[in-house]
């Protein structure tokens, strides 16, 4: 496990961030996003898609899932589990994701995420602009990501 802590001052900050993990990310990485309504979390996702050619991810609210395939064929999937009961969760498939770059947006809800190769960012407000960003990465790929960062 490693574990690294990351401070954004500014949303520019969080979608560099993302940008990184971005320019960084493939295939079979599951990415968890922890952290309170307005946290970052999609911010993030935004800039992980600029890096991959994918231009306005929206908020996976509503629709559960989007899906992206960046330039180069890599498929990257949004999740946000936040409107589904705990017990929902496993209808949704993401297992079966698992060649895909997957970021999971309120991932309490889901039951049994995977274990190996996963990086779990936890994001805590300091004031209205600032953000803590504390990640930890399970696995040789997600460790391998995160010391990039
Ligand atoms: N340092 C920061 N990093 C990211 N966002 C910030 C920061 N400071 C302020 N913000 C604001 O916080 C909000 C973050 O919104 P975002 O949609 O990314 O939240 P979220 O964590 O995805 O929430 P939800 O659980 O509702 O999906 C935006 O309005 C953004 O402008
Ligand atoms: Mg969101």
């Amino acid at each position: 496990m490693t574990e690294r802590i990351f401070f954004s001052r500014s949303e520019d900050d969080t979608r560099e961030l993302g940008r990184r993990i971005g320019e960084n990310l493939c295939e079979g990485l599951c990415v968890l996003l922890y952290g309170d309504l307005g946290a970052g979390k999609t911010v993030l996702v935004r800039g992980v898609g600029e890096a991959l050619g994918i231009s306005g991810v929206r908020s996976p609210s509503f629709t559960l899932i989007n899906e992206y395939e960046s330039g180069s064929g890599l498929l990257v999937i949004h999740a946000d589990l936040y409107r589904l009961g705990e017990n929902d969760a496993g209808s949704l498939g993401l297992e079966e994701y698992e060649d895909s770059a997957l970021f999971v947006e309120w991932p309490e809800r889901w039951r049994n995420p995977p274990v190996e190769d996963v990086m779990r960012v936890y994001f805590s407000a300091v004031s209205e602009s600032e953000r803590e960003v504390r990640i930890l990465a399970v696995g040789e790929r997600a460790e391998g990501v995160l010391m990039k960062l």
